[in-house]
């Protein structure tokens, strides 16, 4: 881990950024909220008790007319309260938007040493955080901060995707990158209206020949959103740093939002945001590993001794690949019970 003064050194444009290990703070659920809002600020302190982030929201959702309200609610917010272990984000707007300015420099000269993560909306290349970065050192050095800030990518544009390596390693203080189903969706030009989640024309048939090998069940729907969650997930782990499923808008269907976060799980994610109260349980239960995969983790580790050759347990081969695969859900739920 860089020590905090090597995020003030001028920074090479284009120059890769070392890989480093982020710590695995807990972030299992980003729990989105309007500081705008009086009622739902109301509920902060509580709300902070049963999430692993508390983020202030100040883009999209906020209208226009209340991206004032939003800001000044979030630095009332910070300054009223100690959330203890639960870290504070905010989402600013976009960099294209003529709040963006006004937003990081309060933030960050009111409460930047109340904030852990700045999460950055659309953004498209590594120069945004090249951008924030400097914008981020400026005001730092200004207010006399000695924790640097860091720095969340939201990828939800076509151009975001195709230059997410580059946006991972564009600067140390890059903590994670989320999916922005909804963005990229309309980015894209993709036809679906949802915010994240499947969609039940997105889907595999069975063979017309009548050959049915799934007992009946004859359609599945994909996962529309696989090879960005994939793509983000190895630009993530290339540069050390953490991934992470975005909103799903449809706040009833628990189900579905259960399996989409499962599917990002699977496939590394570490966390995904909270809309509403209820997505926070599913959160916590879905990235968290299952007892009963740590116990089978503890187990291969305990019996490949010092991690080489091979071994059968319960008729399956484990060896030094398997036994990597364990340790990422052992240290997983070590740092979770830390
Ligand atoms: C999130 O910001 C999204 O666009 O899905
Ligand atoms: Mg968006």
């Amino acid at each position: 881990m860089r020590s905090p003064k090597d995020f003030f050194a001028p920074l090479a444009l284009g120059a890769p950024a070392p890989v480093r290990e982020i710590p695995v703070t807990p972030s299992r659920m980003i729990h989105f909220f309007d500081p705008g809002n009086e009622k739902m600020a109301a509920k902060v302190p509580d709300i902070a008790k049963k999430v692993d982030v508390l983020l202030g929201n100040l883009e999209d959702a906020v209208r226009a007319d209340r991206k004032e309200a939003a800001r000044a609610g979030l630095v009332a917010i910070a300054k009223a309260n100690d959330f203890g272990k639960t870290q504070l984000w905010t989402r600013v707007n976009s960099l294209d938007s003529p709040w963006v300015l006004d937003d990081l420099v309060t933030l960050v000269t009111e409460i930047g040493d109340k904030l852990d993560v700045i999460m950055v909306p659309k953004v498209e290349g590594a120069q945004d955080i090249h951008y924030v970065d400097r914008l981020l050192a400026q005001l730092e050095a200004r207010a006399g901060l000695t924790k640097p800030l860091l720095v969340h990518a939201i990828l939800e544009t076509a151009s975001g995707v195709a230059n997410v390596e580059e946006i991972a390693g564009a600067s140390p203080r890059m903590q994670g990158i989320s999916l922005g189903p909804a963005d990229l969706a309309a980015s894209r030009r993709m036809k679906t209206t949802r915010v994240g989640g499947g969609h039940p024309g997105y889907l595999v048939r069975t063979d017309p020949t009548g050959e049915d090998l799934t007992e009946g069940r004859t359609t599945y729907q994909q996962d529309l959103w696989h090879y960005t969650v994939a793509r983000m997930v190895d630009a993530c782990a290339m540069h050390g740093i953490l991934p992470y499923y975005g909103p799903f808008g449809d706040i009833r269907d628990v189900v579905a939002c259960e399996d989409q976060f499962r599917n990002a799980f699977l496939l590394g994610c570490v966390g995904a945001w909270s809309l509403h109260p209820v997505q926070i349980d599913i959160a916590k239960k879905v990235f968290s590993p299952a007892p009963s995969d740590v116990a089978w983790a503890r187990k291969v580790i305990a019996e490949m001794g010092d991690g080489t050759g091979a071994v059968m347990i319960d008729g399956k081969m484990q060896d030094d690949a398997s036994v990597k695969q364990c340790r990422v859900v052992a240290e997983l739920a070590d740092a979770l019970a830390a």
